[in-house]
């Protein structure tokens, strides 16, 4: 083992209910670190593109069904078949700001009757650990003022209400560096928050290891 002079990128994962702004908070942190030199990518989950993706396509749009472990199931799949490719890229120096990540696929699922928050974070046990988690908090009320939710599956407001339940329960994990950033407030002011938090985060994962979550 060499002492290293190596620089890995941070993996900063954005999550929060549906219509909190994480997309366009996700693009804008990552325009913002390019720009002041820092290489940096964006990626989403469900990654919709891989043969995975495409099947959790069809379930979210109400084209198939799948039973409830199946799909779940199937979202921990499409994480760790991009693991690889996340890894090289955090070790060649890259910062991956991630749209979505496990939690989301925990907070989802456990909303749904009959299932345990242990059951559903075990297939995901052992992914890249994130090195900040942003949650971007939304009150329900909040969140259905920006209009109607859209036709996909889960937008509808009372399953909402209990994925937000979930999240809370998942943000009281010290082993994770979580943030809550309240979403209400205007876009730019969400985003000098979010950037500042990053920019702590980028620095210290520098010297650290990948982590493995929930391990
Ligand atoms: P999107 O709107 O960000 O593309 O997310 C699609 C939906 O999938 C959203 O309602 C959250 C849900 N979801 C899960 O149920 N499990 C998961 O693992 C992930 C990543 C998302």
């Amino acid at each position: 083992r060499v002492a290293m002079s190596y620089r890995r990128g941070a993996l900063i994962v954005l999550e929060g209910v549906d219509r909190a702004g994480k997309t366009t908070q996700c693009k804008k942190l990552v325009q913002a670190l390019q720009e002041s030199g820092r290489p940096a990518e964006m990626m989403r989950f469900p990654d919709r593109t891989t043969k995975m993706g495409k099947l959790i396509s069809a379930y979210l749009e109400k084209k198939s069904n799948l039973e409830d472990h199946t799909v779940h199931l199937l979202f921990s799949a499409n994480r760790w078949e991009l693991v690889p490719l996340m890894r090289q890229k955090l070790e060649q120096g890259v910062t991956l700001v991630v749209d979505r990540y496990a939690f989301s696929g925990v907070a989802f699922t456990s909303a749904k009757p009959g299932f345990s928050l242990e059951w559903c974070m075990s297939p995901d046990v052992g992914l890249p650990k994130p090195d900040l988690v942003l949650f971007l908090q939304l009150h329900p009320a909040a969140a259905e003022q920006r209009g109607e939710f859209g036709a996909e599956r889960y937008e509808n407001s009372d399953f909402q209400k209990t994925v937000l339940q979930r999240f809370e329960q998942l943000m009281k994990d010290p082993s994770l560096n979580w943030q809550v950033i309240d979403a209400a407030k205007s876009i730019e002011d969400l985003h000098k928050q979010i950037k500042t938090h990053s920019d702590t985060a980028i620095t210290t994962a520098e010297s650290q290891p990948i982590g493995e979550l929930w391990k």
